[in-house]
């Protein structure tokens, strides 16, 4: 009961059917632009496969959430400042320690976050690609489901079967998108209606469209230069459309949810509201 009190967090999950459609470029850069906006804010590198959100920043990650589990250190011991004060939490590369969490890894997560979820506003997930249950479950665990849609067919396709399952799987009905990769406004605005369309035809999902993201080369650049695009180019057109999707999201203002509340392993909590 504590706990839904003072959770002040929203966690924002930022997740995608298909890889390489630029969830962690959007994740970082959102990030960031949300901590510029004077928003206490986390980005936790919850990518199964290929943690690498640090990476793109340039900073070096001696310890991840890999040690944590292995309770080798403290959450605090492994965050990393990013730009505008972002905290930064590096994620388990490689062997897959993060990839079966059991019920004890999810405890311990839950714990170690919990004393984030009155102090931050927020927690920026950037996870895993596709549908495989793991990936879907974190991506689950939160207020906001950001879906990162670019316009190649199979990108459509693949983020209609994400939609789908969130929708079946797990009772996420609301839905926030982002285009990524687009001509243009005028384009992503297109991508997404099209989408809604289909999606409308078939699920039960409201989509909430964020903005859109152009195709831009300094995106590209920026990650050669190890920095992210807002901070390296704050002038290119894509640094600005992330500047515009993190003032969206602020806008919103999304609510808290019971998927939110099992990050931090509160949902027991909830009934108790
Ligand atoms: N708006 C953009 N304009 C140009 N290039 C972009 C844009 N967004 C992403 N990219 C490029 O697309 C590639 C994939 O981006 P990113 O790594 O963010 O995708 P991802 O969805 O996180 O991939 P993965 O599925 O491997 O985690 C990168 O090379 C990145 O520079
Ligand atoms: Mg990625």
């Amino acid at each position: 009961m504590m706990w839904n009190s003072v959770r002040k967090v929203r966690i924002v999950a930022v997740a995608s059917g298909k890889g390489g459609v630029g969830k962690t470029n959007c994740s970082v850069n959102l990030a960031v632009a949300l901590a510029r906006l004077g928003k206490a804010t986390m980005l936790v590198d919850a990518d199964i496969g290929l943690a690498n959100a640090n990476i793109l920043l340039g900073l070096n990650a001696p310890l991840t959430v890999g040690d944590v589990l292995a309770r080798q250190c403290g959450l605090s011991d492994i965050i990393i400042e990013g730009p505008a004060g972002l905290k930064i939490v590096p994620g388990h590369n490689g062997s897959g320690v993060t990839a079966h969490l059991d019920r004890s890894d999810r405890r311990r997560l839950a714990d170690v976050f919990r004393p984030y979820a009155s102090t931050l506003d927020y927690l920026v997930l950037d996870t895993g690609t596709g549908i495989a249950p793991e990936a879907l479950r974190l991506t689950a665990m939160s207020d906001l489901v950001t879906i990162v849609l670019s316009g190649e067919p199979t990108a459509f396709m693949d983020a209609y079967t994400l939609t789908k399952v969130l929708a079946l799987d797990h009772g996420i009905t609301s839905l926030a998108v982002v285009t990524n990769m687009v001509d243009d406004e005028g384009r992503g605005r297109e991508l997404f209606r099209h989408f809604r369309d289909v999606v409308s035809r078939f699920l039960p999902t409201d989509l909430l469209y964020l903005g859109s993201v152009p195709n831009d080369d300094h995106v590209r650049k920026a990650v050669l230069r190890k920095q992210c695009c807002i901070e390296a180019f704050p002038r290119s057109q894509a640094a600005q459309a992330f500047g515009l999707i993190a003032h969206a999201l602020a806008e919103l203002d999304p609510k808290p949810r019971e998927s939110g509340d099992r990050f931090f392993g509160m949902e027991a909590l909830h009934g108790a509201r």
